[in-house]
């Protein structure tokens, strides 16, 4: 990891690149997560979903707190404590409910002070799960969102989250979920600082008009790269779900099925395009004709460790 000084600038780390499950999955034998417990392979095993941002380099924000976050500390410097007891990070926001983005709190719970950012609906869906009493309040405190209000996760940083087409979380399903439900459930992060504008968002359904338009220009779009195609996870004969399913919009499709990702952001003028959340079957974790697909068309392929300065 390369050395840090001051900085005002937005500075991004991705903490964990693969969708739930990571990569591998505990489970999968599937040609990319025998490929990624293989040491000759050059296939890195990559975490959970989660984003770190700072302003200073000294204190960080994190972007949904995965179940890998005790490893995405241990490997990242930047996160390490600097006194008997003490945490770099002084905020967690959730970005949905389902457990890649909630479940690493009950990993952080020893009594650290932290503010614990969610929209209403995603603060109910914890409130309703005893277990996660194990925050502290005398420590963490708990801090209510709302959609498209200004909020600072970080002495300097300026946020504002936004709806995006999403879901419920998966476990709370309860027969055909509504996709495409635009609401407190599923959001995305703007993120403002000296001049610069960037976005992150690890699940989206679709990419409606009005979205392309909000992000449209921006100098950084961390995006949705679960699947390359919709019925991937059929195909390669890990599931049964589609990606519109799961909520989650694939990277590339055909437009009577919505059409994909690649093909509408590409089109809005942004300065760095980077595919996050990306699931375990999906081909562009390894060379071939889709990473080189989504290379081509502009985008980059998050990694674990990944650092984005926007200076
Ligand atoms: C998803 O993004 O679809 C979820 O992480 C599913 C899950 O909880 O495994
Ligand atoms: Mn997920
Ligand atoms: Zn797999």
């Amino acid at each position: 990891m390369k050395s840090t000084g001051p900085t005002t600038g937005l500075r991004f780390l991705v903490l964990g690149s693969a969708a739930g499950g990571g990569l591998p999955q505990w489970n999968c034998n599937c040609s990319n997560c025998a490929a990624a417990r293989d040491p000759s392979s050059g296939l890195q095993p990559q975490t959970q979903s989660s984003l770190a941002v700072s302003i200073d380099g000294e204190t960080w924000a994190i972007f949904n707190a995965s179940p890998d976050i005790r490893q995405q500390i241990q490997q990242t410097p930047h996160l390490h404590p600097k006194a008997l007891r003490h945490s770099p990070i002084q905020s967690v926001v959730i970005t949905n409910a389902d457990v890649d983005h909630i479940g690493g709190l009950l990993t952080i719970r020893e009594k650290q002070a932290f503010s614990l950012f969610s929209t209403a609906a995603i603060g109910s869906v914890l409130d309703a799960s005893p277990v996660f009493r194990v925050l502290d309040p005398d420590f963490v405190a708990r801090k209510t969102i709302r959609l498209d209000e200004d909020f600072s996760p970080l002495d300097g940083l300026e946020a504002r989250i936004f709806a995006v087409p999403g879901k419920v979380a998966l476990f709370l399903e309860d027969g055909e979920p509504e996709l495409g439900l635009e609401g407190e459930q599923t959001i995305g992060v703007e993120f403002v600082a000296n001049g610069k504008r960037a976005y992150y968002i690890p699940g989206c359904a679709t990419l409606p008009d009005w979205l392309c338009e909000r992000i449209s220009g921006a100098d950084l779009v961390f995006f949705d790269g679960t699947v390359f195609t919709d019925d991937e996870m059929i195909r390669v004969g890990t599931g049964i779900k589609t990606g519109q399913r799961m909520g989650h919009m694939p990277i590339t499709g055909d437009d009577a099925g919505g059409g994909g990702s690649l093909e509408a952001l590409s089109k809005l003028g942004i300065g760095r395009m980077v595919y996050v959340h990306i699931n375990n079957t999906n081909p562009i974790w390894r060379q071939g004709p889709e990473r080189d697909a989504v290379t081509e068309a502009g985008f980059e392929v998050g990694h674990d460790g990944m650092e984005i300065e926007l200076a």
